[in-house]
């Protein structure tokens, strides 16, 4: 059996069909089809990680669906990709009760732990050797969905394990989580399936990024991310989460009228095979089925090494005998299974005392109070400072000086705060006080009512003036080698270096005589900083530090001005035409460049030999490679980076995976499954490197 919920000829159907509905006016003959394409493209996308429709072409059938059905709203049904839209908010969320109590996991440390644990197994199945499903233990929150006759009839939360909140609105938020699925193939009526609802590292730092931008608190971790998310008021506000799902256990499961059991569902490894061939996001990739408690073991120890390559936080795995029959004859207790048990990876938390709060000032005036801890090894790293965001986030932790504290690093996040233990206190710890006024330059503080986060609002700040310096110069923006954070602090603080503008007419003359600023290191600079002045148009406005214009905007406003001084005149409206630019971000743009300091650093700047001309664009013009996609895989000779430049300079664009959205796949050593599915595909060109390079060249 195939895993696949879509055969290769189902999926070229299906995207055939798509192609043709872009191009014909829909009738309610297209109905059905309609669906099942869209359904499909979710499925693509948010299941198989690969998806095969461009974001412009699935919105116009989306919208060719929403109109027809709008027209004919008898035609409506549940499993429409247009019913995950939901109409207002939720109210509350009514108590419901499990079909089965969700029951917890016994927990397991080491290897010894392990053993016990297969020795119980063993003696209660009275089996001598026993098979496990070994899989991840995700770190999200836990979720019961419930389907009758083939439709996602409910979404619950764990609650107490007896009864959860009804998050059926907010479920359907979730992509991965299909509104229709043909269990009914297997006879089944009803079935109870439970998982793990997460929200992946790189989408938890996107969130975080979107909310201190907005000036708001950033969440804690993935896992109160994905629990806090889910329980949103508004569902339109749990879609821009981008949560995902991994389904990891049948709870219950009615079939129709006198049908017997079906063999799918005898084993767990089965159980999850075919919940993927259903559509289902499940652990089944990452589960590896097993004999004997050693390899085991081992699997749980190759897993925690690995743990930082996954996309997601996993903080352990699961251990389950896979047959069903032995399962049940082995039983559980009232808490937990006793043929199911987590291995828990080691803690990367730890206590440590808050010694003290500092408060740093940001390229943006943002007051950012900064943890001083007694250093404390967690995870691998020691860390003896750390943020604690803004005032409501000390305040919410109820964090006073003195106070025993509770340190998590998990993965790639940065480490965090996650409670202090107010029952430890001894009477000597001392309460936080924000400043009233900047740490820095002593102005007045000020706090939007609708934001979190104080700033200082004197552009001149120092704190302020060295930051911008320093984001100006660093690598993602003019690449100034060896003007780093410390060296710039040094040269303002010596009076060398006073504004952006001043990186170009440092005196090295007389910085000579400056300690620890050695010949060779004074000519290396002064290359960089000759070489900054022929950086890319983008990578300079990317420098210039306008509020919420990162490093893709930068590249997108780019593609549309042939000069700088084309923005000077730019209304909101229409930088509002342009991708990815919302009116927040067209007014942070307008408001820069109708200062009159910003002009004057322009001009400055561009009398220092800067580049303020895109030459980007004229070589778009030029005939290269505008609008075409590119990807590497495999080993190449050249270095990526260098590979993916030349593309971007040329006009073109870097994709993350194989889809029908992409042009060229270039390939080097040892390619794999991306160069499978290009194949597979049919509609990608495949260049080896040498190929590559003649297109570039041409
Ligand atoms: S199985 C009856 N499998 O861990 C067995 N649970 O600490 C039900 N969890 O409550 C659980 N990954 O929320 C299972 N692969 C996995 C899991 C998993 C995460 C959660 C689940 C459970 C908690 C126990």
């Amino acid at each position: 059996m195939t895993n696949m919920m879509y055969s290769a000829s189902q999926q070229s159907e299906l995207l055939a069909g798509a192609k043709q509905l872009l191009h014909i006016e829909v009738t309610p003959e297209h109905l059905a089809q309609l669906k099942d394409i869209l359904n499909f493209a979710d499925w693509t996308y948010y299941v198989n990680d690969n998806p095969v429709l461009a974001d412009s072409e699935y919105d116009a059938l989306f919208k060719k669906l929403k109109v027809l059905e709008q027209h004919h709203p008898s035609l409506i049904t549940p499993d429409s990709p247009t019913q995950r839209i939901a109409k207002g908010l939720n109210k509350d969320f009514p108590s419901v009760a499990h079909l089965v109590p969700m029951l917890s996991l016994e927990n397991s440390y080491d290897a010894e732990d392990l053993l016990d644990w297969d020795r119980k197994c063993r003696e209660l199945s009275g089996q001598e050797d026993i098979e496990y499903c070994v899989e991840p233990k995700f770190d999200g929150a836990s979720i019961s969905l419930i389907y009758e006759n083939d439709l996602l009839f409910r979404g619950a939360t764990r609650g107490d394990g007896v009864q959860g909140d009804d998050i059926t609105n907010n479920t359907k938020q979730i992509r991965s989580v299909p509104l229709m699925a043909s269990l009914s193939k297997y006879h089944i009526r009803q079935i109870e399936i439970r998982g793990e609802v997460l929200i992946n590292k790189k989408s938890f730092t996107q969130n975080n990024e979107k909310l201190v931008a907005d000036g708001l608190a950033p969440l804690a971790n993935p896992r109160n991310a994905a629990s806090g998310s889910l329980r949103m008021k508004d569902p339109n506000e749990v879609a821009k989460r981008g949560l995902d799902s991994f389904l990891y256990h049948v709870s219950n499961l009615t079939l129709n009228e006198n049908e017997s059991y079906p063999d799918e569902f005898r084993t767990h490894y089965d159980t999850l095979k075919t919940l993927e061939s259903l559509g289902f996001k499940t652990s089944f990739s990452n589960t590896r089925l097993i004999h004997g408690i050693a390899k085991v073991i081992d699997t749980c120890l190759e897993f925690e090494n690995k743990r930082d390559e996954l996309p997601y936080e996993i903080d352990g795995m699961v251990i389950k005998v896979n047959r069903m029959d032995l399962q049940d004859k082995i039983g559980q207790t009232s808490h937990h299974p006793r043929w199911a048990i987590a291995f828990k990876f080691k803690a990367r938390q730890a206590t440590s005392k808050l010694l003290n709060v500092e408060y740093q000032v940001g390229r943006t005036g943002s007051v950012t109070p900064v943890a001083k801890i007694e250093p404390v090894y967690v995870g691998g790293v020691t860390i003896s400072s750390l943020s604690l965001f803004n005032q409501d986030v000390v305040k919410e932790k109820n964090l006073m000086l003195g106070d025993t504290v509770l340190i998590e690093r998990a993965g790639d996040v940065i480490p965090y705060v996650v409670k202090s233990f107010p029952e430890l206190r001894d009477g000597s710890e001392q309460v936080i006080d924000f400043p009233t006024h900047c740490p820095v330059c002593h102005e007045a503080l000020y706090k939007p009512a609708e934001e979190a986060v104080w700033r200082c609002t004197n552009i001149n700040c120092e704190a302020q003036v060295i930051e911008k310096i320093a984001h100006f110069a660093s690598k993602d923006a003019m690449d100034i080698r060896g003007l780093g954070d410390a060296l710039v602090r040094k040269f303002f603080e010596q009076g060398y270096l006073k504004s952006i503008a001043g990186i170009y007419s440092l005196p090295f003359e007389e910085m000579k005589t400056m300690e620890g600023f050695g010949e060779k290191s004074m000519t290396n600079l002064m290359e960089a900083i000759e070489k900054s002045k022929t950086q890319a148009l983008n990578r300079l406005l990317f420098g210039l530090g306008i509020r919420y214009v990162g490093e893709t905007t930068a590249k997108t406003l780019t593609r549309h001005i042939s000069h700088i001084a084309d923005l000077y005149s730019m209304s909101i409206e229409q930088l509002c035409t342009f991708e990815d630019v919302g009116i927040k971000v067209a007014g942070s743009i307008v408001d820069f460049f109708s200062h009159p300091d910003n002009r004057q650093l322009i001009a400055e700047l561009e009398a220092c030999g800067l580049n303020f001309r895109n030459e980007l664009k004229q070589e778009i013009v030029s005939g290269g490679l505008a609008g075409k996609t590119f990807l590497f895989t495999g080993t190449l000779t050249m270095k990526r980076s260098d590979a993916e430049a030349m593309v971007e300079a040329k006009g073109g664009n870097i994709l993350g995976s194989v889809s029908s959205k992409l042009n060229y796949l270039v390939v080097g050593d040892d390619a794999g499954s991306k160069l499978e599915k290009a194949k597979k595909l049919g509609t990608i060109n495949i260049l080896t490197e040498e190929e590559f390079m003649t297109l570039i060249e041409s």
